[in-house]
């Protein structure tokens, strides 16, 4: 049985990449530091597999700590690295604190994948290496713009990083391009724990219609687009999660045609703020108390992927529409809810 190390295995999309692995025969252990994540989702992996996952509580900006677990696991056959900041605007206003964390950790890992020889690393990317690109949808080869945030430029920074490592050989490596991550898993007991007030579409949401906000924001209903408000390519995580499950088994096959592969993970589909609160209205049969306001700086006007090479490659075919999307995001808050 294959060895998983997963950075972030407490985080959002780390957790339901880690039942997926779980459940297409991997052995995984996690190294997370709570920082921006809690522990206790580690139960909730535990209630829908049935396995307890190991979880070094490790700053991977501390090389020596982070060493230390790669000594007690010297059997680990790839590494999937998700272990990051990703809040945009907090991004702008400190950008040493996303140079410093993104990108030490990120060099610490691969150092640890080189001292160890760690075969395989996949490596959680996003569409916002894109910067606003000129037109929609963006294939791989969409020529990558000046990012509009520090957070996006360490996605760029870090793509280089993997992708030069393996060019010198240190391991075959993956870069998954995500879109926007909603959702969350079908069985309950894992989601998006947004901590303080969320900066996301979708929890911001759901969090205004249990009454845990009093209020959503659109921020900007005068764009360049059908109905003013910007677009964008929500997929669900658990697509987005079996996606690194496909990445790995394609690494470990030695099926990859280049050293350094990338791929779009996105539905493929644009929608605007707008259809993605008619659609949750719609699955929730309430009415969202939200109010337009002013553009947010930063933000993309329209994005959303070609995913067909992820579509033929890695054989990945995204199963969950919009409303789906939305009716998983939802049971979930309200699951939350009944926690308290
Ligand atoms: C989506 C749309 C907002 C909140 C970011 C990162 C990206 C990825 C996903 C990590 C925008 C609008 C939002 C609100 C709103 N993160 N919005 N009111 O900015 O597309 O992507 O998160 O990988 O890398 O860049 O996602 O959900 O913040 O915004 O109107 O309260 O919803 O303006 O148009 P974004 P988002």
């Amino acid at each position: 049985m294959q060895k998983i190390l997963v950075t972030g295995g407490c985080g959002y999309i780390g957790s339901h990449t880690i039942v997926d692995l779980i459940e297409n025969g991997y052995d995984v252990i996690s190294i997370d530091n709570n920082s921006r994540s809690n522990p206790e989702i580690m139960q909730g992996i535990a209630a829908i597999t049935g396995k307890s996952i190991k979880n070094y509580k490790v700053d991977l900006c501390n090389f020596e700590e982070t060493q230390a677990v790669f000594q007690e696991n010297t059997d680990i056959d790839g590494v999937i690295h998700f272990a990051a900041f990703k809040a945009v605007g907090e991004s702008v206003e400190n950008p040493l604190l996303y140079f410093n964390n993104n990108i030490v950790s990120l060099i610490n890992i691969v150092k640890c994948c080189d001292i160890f020889s760690v075969p395989h690393f996949v490596f959680s990317s996003s569409c916002t290496v894109y910067g606003n690109p000129d037109e929609s949808p963006v294939t791989e080869n969409t020529q990558l713009k000046k990012a509009t945030s520090p957070y996006g430029y360490t996605k760029q920074v870090g793509e280089e990083i993997v992708e030069q490592s393996a060019a010198a050989g240190i391991f075959n490596a993956t870069l998954l391009r995500y879109f926007n991550p909603v959702g969350a898993h079908p069985k309950g007991h894992i989601g998006e724990l947004p901590i303080g007030k969320p900066a996301n579409l979708v929890p911001a949401i759901t969090q205004t219609a249990i009454g845990k906000l009093p209020q959503m924001q659109v921020f900007g209903n005068d764009y360049p687009t059908k109905d003013g408000s910007c677009v964008r390519d929500y997929i669900h995580v658990c697509d987005i999660a079996h996606a690194h499950t496909l990445a790995l088994h394609r690494l470990s096959k030695n099926k990859q045609e280049e050293a350094c592969e990338v791929f779009n993970l996105g539905s493929g589909n644009g929608y605007t703020v707008f259809e993605v609160i008619d659609t949750f209205e719609k699955i929730s049969q309430t009415k969202l108390n939200f109010s337009v306001a002013a553009r947010r700086p930063g933000d993309v006007i329209t994005i959303f992927a070609n995913n067909e090479k992820a579509q033929e490659k890695l054989s990945w075919h995204p199963r969950f529409n919009l409303e789906e999307m939305m009716q998983t995001a939802w049971n979930w808050e309200k699951q939350l809810d009944n926690l308290k």
